[in-house]
């Protein structure tokens, strides 16, 4: 019998990032509450990271760009409904509610890094001291709320994430998570 076709899906920048996305998102988070040095730097590759992305959604590879994924709320939902009777469509690249999660992920995660760079410049350190060293307790204690309400948030989202990938893996029968590591899908 032959293999079904293989296409190239995910580009090795798209990979690559991705899966440094996961280390750095976790490595601030873990090492948030006593390893201070190694939170900033995870923060900062976060942030360098998600610069990446934007550029590479606009000038990355098909499958890459925002303009091949992102869809209006109403593909959005229609997407949602085939997939709670489980008759959704499958989707070469990312499905309209697998699109709307990662949009949430990347402006979930860039809230959360700047709003971790604000709560630095607080502690009259990195780019914004000079905004930030002057605000009262209170004011100092709410940037802080604010970025970990964000951290949290972004925890959530992953966990959601996670779930669509496994439910989009068993309904079509493929290993989107293999696909995220060697860049291939079935044609
Ligand atoms: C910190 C945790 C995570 C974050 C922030 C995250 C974020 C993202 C983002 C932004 C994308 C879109 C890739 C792109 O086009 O740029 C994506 C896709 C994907 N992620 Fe994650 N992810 C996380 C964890 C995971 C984990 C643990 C898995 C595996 C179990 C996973 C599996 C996937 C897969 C399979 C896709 C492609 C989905 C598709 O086929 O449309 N992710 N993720």
């Amino acid at each position: 019998m032959n293999e079904p076709t293989q296409i190239k899906v995910w580009d090795p920048m798209i990979r690559l990032f991705h899966w440094a996305l996961v280390a750095s998102f976790a490595a601030a988070y873990l090492s948030e509450d006593d390893w201070m040095s190694v939170h900033v730097v995870a923060g900062y590759t976060l942030l360098g990271l998600l610069l990446f992305r934007v550029v590479w959604g606009l000038v990355g590879p098909r499958h890459a760009r925002f303009s091949d994924f992102v869809r209006p709320p109403w593909e959005v939902m229609a997407y949602l409904k085939d997939l709670a009777a489980m008759r959704a469509r499958r989707y070469i690249g990312h499905n309209p509610a697998g699109a709307a999660m990662i949009l949430a992920l990347l402006i979930s995660l860039l809230l959360s890094s700047l709003t971790g760079l604000g709560a630095y410049g607080a502690e009259g350190a990195g780019p914004f001291k000079d905004w930030f060293f002057d605000l009262n307790a209170v004011g100092k204690e709410a940037l802080e709320e604010i970025h970990e309400f964000f951290a949290n948030f972004t925890l959530f989202l992953v966990a959601v994430h996670i779930g669509g990938v496994m439910l989009g893996s068993l309904l079509h029968g493929e290993n989107l998570v293999r696909a995220m590591f060697t860049g291939s899908k079935r044609g």
